[in-house]
């Protein structure tokens, strides 16, 4: 038993998003430093990496490299999904009990997000994912509330002149994930299940991501439900390799 430590306990990163926006080429360039072909994902798959020379590991900050405490706190899960439509529940079952889950990756193609089909997309599955993130913690039991779960949204894509910057991406998705909330709130209603009555009314608080009000939701709003939702751009493939902001984000959470 004490021969290695059981992988699983190590902290996790799930990379979540849409199909095609870059997760298991990330998941590769982790893996081998080198970025290869890849098909569409119908499985999951982790692999166990290692945080790359020249990050520190936020909880090593005091150690140097070498240093036994400072190696192991390199050491990370990182888990790929599929981002099919259908092939979501994988991502999704990780998020009703995610033990050791340190943080989510939201890869999106940052020129898909340029238009609205691919907007909405995104829109639809980052909406599910914190509100998902939301219900575990308002629903946790103990009173110093569930472990924190930050997300990243990883614009990718940015070698392409037609991606969207990160500030534009998060604001894209803001207002995207509003009219999301709108339309879901409706569905609701319209389909019966809040009907006139208090815990109706209560179920539709607990559908309803982020603040209430007439507003629009802003992912700052993420905060009073523990997580902290960041931008940042890069790119996997596409001539150069700019993945900087995204390890130094996971290092901070190391
Ligand atoms: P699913 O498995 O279907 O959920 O998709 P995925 O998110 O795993 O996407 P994948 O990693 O397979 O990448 C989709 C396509 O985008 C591949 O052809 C990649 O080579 C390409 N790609 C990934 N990153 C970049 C990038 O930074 N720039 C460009 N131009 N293409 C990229
Ligand atoms: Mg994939």
């Amino acid at each position: 038993i004490y021969r290695k430590a059981n992988p699983t306990t190590l902290p996790t990163f799930l990379l979540i998003g849409p199909s095609g926006g870059g997760k298991t080429a990330l998941l590769t360039l982790t893996e081998r430093n080198t970025v290869l072909p890849t098909h569409t994902s119908t499985v999951p798959l982790a692999i166990e990496a290692l945080l790359p020379e020249g990050y520190t590991p936020n909880s090593a900050h005091y150690r140097s490299a070498g240093d036994p405490a400072y190696e192991r706190a390199r050491r990370f899960l990182l888990l790929d999904t599929p981002g099919h439509g259908k092939l979501r529940h994988f991502a999704t079952t990780q998020l009703v009990n995610p033990t050791n889950v340190r943080g989510i990756i939201f890869v999106v193609d940052a020129a898909s997000v340029a238009e609205e089909a691919g907007l909405n997309e995104a829109a639809e599955y980052l909406h599910d994912v914190l509100l998902a993130l939301q219900k575990r913690y308002t629903g946790a039991k103990t009173s110093k509330g569930p472990k924190e779960i930050q997300v990243l949204i990883a614009a990718n894509k940015m070698d392409l002149f037609t991606a969207l910057p990160p500030h534009l991406v998060k604001i894209e998705l803001e207002k995207a994930i509003s009219e999301v909330r709108k339309s879901r709130a409706k569905g609701l209603k319209d389909s019966g299940v809040a009907l006139a009555g208090e815990d109706d009314s209560l179920d539709e608080e607990r559908e309803w991501l982020g603040e209430g009000g007439e507003g629009s939701f802003e992912f700052a709003q993420m905060e009073e439900v523990g997580t902290s939702v960041t931008v940042k751009g890069g790119n996997v493939t596409g001539g150069g390799v700019d993945v900087k902001s995204w390890f130094e984000w996971i290092a901070e959470q190391l």
